[in-house]
C-alpha cells in the first residue's frame, strides 16, 4: 500500500493529496504536470469538482432546486462543461458569461442574469437565449428590460433582488446585503415595483433573488436574510402578488486557514425548514463552495532573500496570477509539491510584481525549499484564475484539469502576441 496523507491537519474533502513525499492531484503527480506545462499554472480536480455539486444537490434533494454554480468563480470551459454533464445551470453576469454558457451547451432554462449594470446588448442576447430568469438590480433596469422585451414581443421573467438591508460577517470587499452597497432593491420601492407590474407588459415579475455576500461561514446571516423576505413575500402574496421563485444566492464559505465552514448538509438542515409547505422553486448560486477546495495553484521558488530583517520568498507568480491575497488580505495555505525536510523559516511569500502589495503571504512559517522548488497554494479553485490580469506585460497562466489518472490543459498560457493582440501604434507616431 502506498502511503497517503492528507495535505493538511485538517482540510475538508479534497483529492489533492501526497502519496509517499510528492503531491498528487487525484492519480496524477503535480509535478510531472509541472515538467510539461510549465509554472505558474492553475490545477484542478475533477473528482472534487463534482463532489460538490452532488453534495448541494443531494443535500437539497427534499425541494430539488434548481443549482445555477456562479460563473464568475471558475468561468474555466472544462469546468463548466463538466458541471453541465452533472445538469447544473449557471448564475451568470454578463454577455460574456452567457456566451460561455451557450458554448459549453448549458440548459437556458437554469440560467439566472444578475449585474446592476446588464446593458441593452446583453439583455437583448439573453432574451433571445431565452434564460430562466433576470435577477433585476433596479427600477430603471426594469423599465429597459421591458422596452426591449416589447421590442422582441418576448414575455420575461424577472425576479427581483431584493436588499434586506443586512451586514452579514464577512470581508468588507465582498459583503453585500447592506443598503450602503450598490446591490438590490430596497424592500419599500420592491414592494412597490410588484404591486405596480402591470405598468410592465412584458415582464413576469414572479421571482425574488437575495445574495448577501460571499465566504460566509456562519448560516446565521443566511437564515436572517431568507427569513426578512419571506416575510415580505408574505404580505405582497395577501396583496395577491404571486411569487414562483426564491433565489437564495451564493455565498457559502470555505476552509483557507481555520474556519469551520458548514457543510452542505449543515447548510440544507437550517435552510430546508424555511420552505417546508411553499410552493416556490427554489434557485441557488454557489460559486466558491463548488470550486474553491477544487483548485490549487502551483508556483516555483526563484530566490530567497534575507534584509537582515525580514526573509522573502521570491516566487515566480504575481498578484496578476492570483490577486485575493493582495486584495482582500486573504489566507491561502502554501505547501511545497515535494515535502521537505529543510528547516522552517518564517518569511513573506512574495511575487515579482513591482507593488508592495504583491505578496501572497505574510510572515508565513515553511520550509526553506532550495531555488526552483515548487510550492502549491491551496483552496485556489475560485476568484483565482477569473481574476487575473496581464499587469506588468505577464501572461495568464496556464490551466488543467485532471480526471483521475487523466490530465488536460484546458487553457493555454498566454503568449506575447496574445498580449499584444489588437495593440496598435497609429501611423502619426511611426
Ligand atoms: N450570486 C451572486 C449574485 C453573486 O454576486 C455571487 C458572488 C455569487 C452568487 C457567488 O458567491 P459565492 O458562492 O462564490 O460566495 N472575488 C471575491 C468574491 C466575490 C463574490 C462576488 N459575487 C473573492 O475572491 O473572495
Amino acid at each position: 500500500m502506498e502511503e497517503e496523507t492528507e495535505v493538511m491537519y485538517t482540510h475538508p474533502i479534497h483529492d489533492f493529496k501526497y502519496k509517499k513525499d510528492e503531491l498528487y492531484c487525484e492519480g496524477v503527480s503535480i509535478a510531472s504536470i509541472v515538467k510539461k506545462v510549465g509554472t505558474p499554472v492553475y490545477i484542478y480536480s475533477y473528482q472534487t469538482l463534482v463532489d460538490h455539486y452532488r453534495k448541494i444537490k443531494e443535500a437539497f434533494k427534499a425541494i430539488d432546486p434548481i443549482i445555477c454554480f456562479a460563473m464568475k468563480a471558475n468561468s474555466n470551459l472544462a469546468v463548466l462543461k463538466a458541471l453541465v454533464k452533472e445538469g447544473c445551470g449557471f448564475d451568470i453576469v454578463s454577455g460574456g458569461e452567457l456566451k460561455k454558457a451557450r458554448l459549453v451547451k448549458a440548459d437556458m432554462k437554469k440560467i439566472a442574469f444578475a449585474s446592476v449594470g446588464k446593458t441593452e446588448e446583453e439583455i437583448r442576447d439573453a432574451i433571445k437565449a431565452g434564460i430562466l430568469i433576470f435577477n433585476v438590480e433596479s427600477r430603471p433596469e426594469l423599465e429597459n428590460i421591458n422596452r426591449i422585451a416589447g421590442k422582441m414581443k418576448r414575455l420575461v421573467q424577472v425576479a427581483l433582488r431584493i436588499n434586506p438591508d443586512i451586514d452579514a460577517p464577512t470581508h468588507e470587499k465582498i459583503n453585500t446585503g447592506s443598503l450602503k452597497k450598490k446591490f438590490g432593491i430596497d424592500l419599500k420601492t420592491a414592494r412597490d415595483i410588484f404591486l405596480g407590474q402591470k405598468a410592465f407588459k412584458y415582464l413576469k415579475i414572479n421571482g425574488v433573488h437575495i445574495h448577501i455576500g460571499s465566504q460566509i461561514t456562519s448560516v446565521i446571516p443566511f437564515l436572517v436574510a431568507i427569513e426578512k423576505t419571506l416575510a415580505f413575500v408574505d404580505e405582497l402574496e395577501l396583496d395577491g402578488v404571486r411569487i414562483e421563485y426564491f433565489d437564495i444566492g451564493g455565498g457559502l464559505g470555505i476552509f483557507y486557514k481555520d474556519e469551520k465552514p458548514q457543510t452542505a448538509e449543515d447548510y440544507a438542515q437550517k435552510i430546508l425548514p424555511l420552505f417546508k409547505g411553499r410552493k416556490f422553486k427554489v434557485i441557488m448560486e454557489p460559486g466558491r463552495f463548488m470550486v474553491g477546495n477544487a483548485g490549487i495553484f502551483i508556483t516555483r521558488k526563484l530566490y530567497l532573500k534575507d534584509n537582515g530583517v525580514k526573509k522573502f520568498m521570491i516566487v515566480d507568480a504575481g498578484m496578476n496570477d492570483l490577486v485575493r491575497p493582495s486584495m482582500y488580505g486573504a489566507y491561502h495555505e502554501i505547501i511545497p509539491v515535494r515535502k521537505s525536510s529543510a528547516k522552517r523559516i518564517t518569511c513573506d511569500v512574495v511575487g515579482p510584481i513591482c507593488e508592495s502589495g504583491d505578496v501572497f503571504a505574510h510572515d508565513r512559517v515553511l520550509p526553506a525549499v532550495k531555488d526552483g522548488e515548487l510550492l502549491a497554494l491551496l483552496s485556489a479553485g475560485a476568484y483565482g484564475y477569473v481574476m487575473a490580469s496581464n499587469y506588468n506585460v505577464r501572461p495568464r497562466v496556464a490551466e488543467v484539469l485532471v480526471k483521475g489518472k487523466e490530465w488536460a490543459v484546458v487553457q493555454d498560457r498566454e503568449t506575447f502576441k496574445d498580449l499584444i493582440k489588437g495593440a496598435r501604434i497609429p501611423e502619426f507616431l511611426k
